[in-house]
Parts: C-alpha cells; structure tokens; sequence
C-alpha cells in the first residue's frame, strides 16, 4: 500500500504535527506501507521530505519545522488528468499524487484539521484518513461543536460567542462568572486560549485569541478534572468504538493543561491516568457522550473527544479532535494502546478504514 503521510502544514500547530507525523512514519511496517512523507511548509510550499521519524522529534523544548530545502521542492498543481493533483518533483519528475492508495493527513488546525485539505482530496478522488469535509470543520469551529452536540442531548458547559469586534455583554459576564477561558474558536493545541480570572484582563485576551481567528468563545470555566476518549471508526459498519480514558492531572502550579504543559514540559508538569480512576457508571456516560459526538458530527475515521468531568461526577463535553495528536506525549495513541490497539495496529486499521 503506498500512503502518504502529509504534515507540518500553515497552521500554528505545525510543530505538533510533525512531532505527530514522526510518530506515525516510526509505526509504519515498511514491508507492508511504500511511504510517501510530504512535508507543508508554514507558507503552504509542499516539500517531499526524508521521512526520518529522528528528524521530526522535540529536542531540547524546540519543535521541527518543515523547510524547503534545496532539491526536495514539490510544487502542487492542478492536473484534470493525473486526478486534479500533481507533484512534480525535481529530482524524479512529475508524478501524480493520486498515485497513492491513501493519504494520511497528520495535519492540526487549520488548512489541515479543518475539511479544506479534505476537500481538495474529494475533488481529487483520492482516499484519505479521518473525518470527512462537514466533520472536520464542524469539529474544528468550537462554536458549531457545541451547538451539534448539545442539540443531542450531550451537555456543554455556559459559553458566549463573540464574532468580529463584538464585546462580552455585561449579562454575559453575569450568566458565565469568573474565571472564564477566552479561545479562538478555530485552534487546537491550546494556541491563543487565555484563562481570564479578572474582566480587566478581558480585552487583551480577545486581542490573543483574535491573532488567530477573528471570532471569539468566552467559556465558564468548568472546575473539574480533563478526561478524554478516544473513538475509531467502527470495523465493517460497526458503530464507533471508545477507549478506555485518559485523565491529565497537572502537578505543581501550573494553573491548565496549556501548549507548554501538553510538549515542552509534559515530563515534569503532567501526569496521566490511563486508564483514569472514574466509577464504571461515569466511564461509560463519558464513552457514551464520546461515540454520540463522533456520530453526531458523522464523523469517520478517528477522534479525541475531550470532557470535564466536575466534583459531583456532572459530565460535560469540551471539544472534539478529528486529527488528535499522535506525539509521544498525545492521548490518543496511549488510550487505544491501553484498550489492546498497540501503535502499528492502530495506524493500519487508520488506514485500512480509509481505504474501505
Ligand atoms: N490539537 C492537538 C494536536 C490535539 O488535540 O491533540
Ligand atoms: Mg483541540
């Protein structure tokens, strides 16, 4: 099977992917998968890149980047006949990406996470890993993923939605309390989120978050503990399966499982229950929400979806992930390795999906 493994990518969370991306490359049987790993740099210029998971690792708190480095230029066009997409590469000469049986778009965020990719490999026929072009933006936009989910009965926490240039009413402020969290409603990665604990610092935090996405959620902090769960797809039209889940602890005084706790210092500030100490009837309430989610939002493929889970045991749904990370420090991975899919299982039944 030839796959192409595309990362890095236009989004903040380029790094990420490629940390991502390195983990996937590292599971791949390479008698069983011809690899095609395409790198996207920061400014969108596709690169075929060596594909070396050591390349593609956090060393010393900095992240990898995707560069065009001399030679490896692939230039992505438009060609009706090579099924929409072609890679001329400079070295081999044109070679049509519709070649590959698959692609396998290690891609968070925008232009990545967020259906547009998705879209350009509809219009090119090829098949591709995870969620479809509505789930994937559906899923992306924080707004829109509570408003689905909650619309079946899954429970959200209180959020206000602040589009271009609006500012949070004062009735806003009343009905969500302090403190809140301010957060692009298209990110991931905890890029642009701001945990607000006084209004003064308001404004500022809609100034970070508007960076990256010109609206705005202020959410009522949920005061609970992280749990997440991880759903695939299920095998030959069976209904989605959940994990057993994850729960994030921070230790020390770091106040959230912000960017920095998730890559740069996960070794000293978080710690991970896999799989998290919850009654049975709480585990399968989150497991529930999980698979209703990832229906709800006709998802494929895969996703992380992510909860709270308060003092009293109230379960609520945070976000939904179609491409979770896949690092070394990524719940994703863990919570199926734990549930009996070891990493090179879980990557071929990704990829066997998609190709079904
Ligand atoms: N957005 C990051 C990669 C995650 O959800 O794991
Ligand atoms: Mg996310």
């Amino acid at each position: 099977t030839r796959v192409a493994i595309v990362f890095g990518g236009r989004s903040p969370e380029h790094g990420i992917s490629c940390v991502s991306a390195g983990s996937v490359l590292g599971a791949l049987d390479p008698d069983e998968y011809d690899v095609v790993p395409v790198g996207i740099t920061r400014q969108g210029q596709w690169v075929l890149t060596s594909g070396d998971p050591g390349e593609l690792a956090i060393r010393a708190r900095r992240l990898p980047e995707v560069t065009a480095g001399a030679g490896a230029e692939v230039v992505l066009r438009a060609d009706p006949t090579a099924g929409g997409l072609l890679v001329l590469d400079p070295a081999e000469g044109p070679r049509a990406l519709a070649d590959v049986d698959v692609v396998f778009p290690v891609l968070h965020g925008a232009y990545g996470e967020d259906g547009t990719i998705q879209g350009m490999l509809e219009m090119a026929d090829i098949p591709y890993v995870g969620a479809n072009v509505f789930a994937s933006a559906a899923a992306m936009d924080k707004e829109f993923t509570k408003k689905l989910c909650a619309a079946e009965g899954i429970p959200v926490g209180p959020y206000a939605v602040l589009r271009n240039g609006m500012t949070l009413s004062e009735a806003d402020k009343q009905r969500l309390g302090l403190p809140v969290f301010v957060k692009p409603s298209r990110a991931g990665s905890s890029f642009g989120i701001t945990r607000v604990d006084d209004w003064a610092r308001l404004d500022d935090a809609v100034a970070v978050a508007r960076e990256i996405d010109t609206k705005v959620l202020v959410e009522a902090a949920v005061v609970g503990r992280e749990i997440e769960c991880g759903v695939l797809e299920g095998e030959a039209g069976g209904a989605p399966e959940a994990s057993v889940l994850a729960e994030v602890r921070m230790v020390g005084d770091r106040e959230w499982y912000d960017f920095e706790a998730k890559y740069l210092f996960a070794d000293e500030v978080c710690e991970y229950d896999v799989p998290a100490a919850l009654p049975d009837r709480v585990t399968h309430q989150v497991q529930e929400y999980a698979t209703r989610a990832f229906t709800a939002l006709d998802c494929s493929g895969l996703a992380r979806v992510d909860f709270f889970v308060t003092p009293d045991l109230d379960v609520y749904l945070n976000e939904i992930n179609t491409m979770p990370g896949f690092t070394p420090t990524s719940m994703f991975p863990r919570m199926w390795a734990a549930s009996g899919l070891e990493y090179p299982k879980l990557v071929n039944r990704l990829i066997r999906t998609a190709l079904h």
